[in-house]
């Protein structure tokens, strides 16, 4: 089986070309990847010579590049890349229209001329918006996404059900909530507290942190996705989650007491714009249909992350370098002067 994976050097896309290279023998992996300020080939140094592996850089939204794959043959494309910040979706949601929208179209496009016998597209637990208290959406629940980043998401995936519906593209569409664990590219919420807080620097929480985030550990949503790809019928949606939304002030708190420092590092600073307050998912349709459950406890999940992160000092220095400084600089010290005037 020869599995096209686009976005693979991102945070849950190396976790899964990992996940797939290492429990499915007969698999070969075609990373493509343009490698935005997201995407880093470290994450996946130890797999980089594996003859089942290869990688190419290349941009989703040049066609001429994706034909070029496609012409070789595949068995399945699942579709990582996405440009997936929130916060900087706010602040130019061009990019995301761009790989978000265009970029699946094109994909979209070389799956139809190429007939490719699977389409997985990965979706998100945003594209239904906010969830009020005591309400886990299912896959019926109308799609209602709030942020530009959600938007546009919700936009890619309306075209996936276009193509299916209309050329008979043979797709699946998974919706999961929030991951967590290794390689996470730390402008996220819990690479970035445990970055901040093992040098000691103020843990930025918007609002009041109160918001609800539903995470999952990243093995988890590997399997669901290994399920997806082997096992579901074309046209099927999934949602994908752990099933215990918790408060941002929580998982904060753990951290802290996992690295022994102190909750007076946390600092509340000026809310998100349209901050969505709670994301809860029903996963019993993925359950019942394909067999997967999560399997890695909260407690467990978080401490294995925040061990990754304390002994991979080099992944997170470097991927904290350059252009991420920039970005810190222009989000947060305006967003903390703002707050404290
Ligand atoms: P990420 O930001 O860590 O990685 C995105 C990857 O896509 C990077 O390697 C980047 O270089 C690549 N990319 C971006 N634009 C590209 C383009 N035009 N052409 C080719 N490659 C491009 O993202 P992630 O957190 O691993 O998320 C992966 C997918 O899962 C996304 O589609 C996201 O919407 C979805 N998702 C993420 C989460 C989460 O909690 N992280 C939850 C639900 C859904
Ligand atoms: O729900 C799935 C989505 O989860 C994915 O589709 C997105 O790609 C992914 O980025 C993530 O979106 P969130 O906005 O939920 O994740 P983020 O890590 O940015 O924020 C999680 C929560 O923490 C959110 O309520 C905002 C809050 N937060 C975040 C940051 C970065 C803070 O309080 N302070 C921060 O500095």
């Amino acid at each position: 089986m020869k599995v096209l994976i686009t976005g693979g050097a991102g945070f849950i896309g190396s976790n899964f070309v990992r996940h797939l290279l290492n429990s499915k023998r007969d698999v070969n992996v075609i990373n493509f990847d343009s490698l935005t300020y997201a995407g880093n080939p470290e994450s996946l140094a130890d797999i980089a010579e594996n003859p089942r592996y290869q990688f190419i850089r290349g941009d989703v939204t040049d066609k001429q590049a994706v034909d070029a794959v496609f012409k070789n043959g595949l068995d399945a494309l699942v579709n990582f890349a996405a440009e997936t910040h929130v916060d900087r979706s706010i602040e130019d949601a061009t990019p995301f229209l761009r790989t978000n929208i265009l970029g699946t179209q094109c994909l979209l496009d070389a799956a139809k001329r190429f007939k490719l016998p699977k389409f997985v597209q990965i979706s998100t637990d945003e594209v239904y918006g906010s969830a009020p208290a005591g309400v886990s959406f299912t896959e019926e629940t109308v799609l209602d996404p709030r942020s530009p980043y959600a938007a546009s998401k919700a936009a890619a995936d309306h075209f996936v059900s276009a193509y299916a519906n209309t050329y008979g593209v043979p797709a699946v569409v998974l919706r999961c909530t929030n991951n967590y664990g290794p390689y996470q590219f730390p402008e996220k919420l819990i690479p970035l507290m445990v970055a901040n807080a093992r040098e000691d620097n103020p843990l930025p929480i918007y609002g009041d942190g109160m918001q609800e985030r539903d995470w999952l550990f990243v093995e988890d949503y590997c399997s669901a996705i290994a399920l997806a790809l082997y096992k579901a019928q074309p046209g099927t949606i999934y949602n994908v989650s752990a099933g215990a939304p918790q408060p941002n002030l929580k998982i904060v708190r753990t951290i802290l007491k996992h690295l022994g420092k102190p909750e007076s590092l946390m600092q509340y600073v000026k809310d998100r714009p349209g901050h969505d307050r709670r994301y809860a998912l029903d996963s019993s349709k993925i359950q019942k249909e394909l067999g997967w459950s999560p399997k890695v406890s909260f407690e467990e999940g978080i401490r294995r992350t925040v061990d990754w992160y304390q002994s991979n000092t080099a992944w997170l220095n470097h991927a904290r370098s350059g252009e991420y400084r920039n970005y810190y600089d222009r989000h947060y010290v305006r967003r903390t002067e703002t707050f404290s005037k």
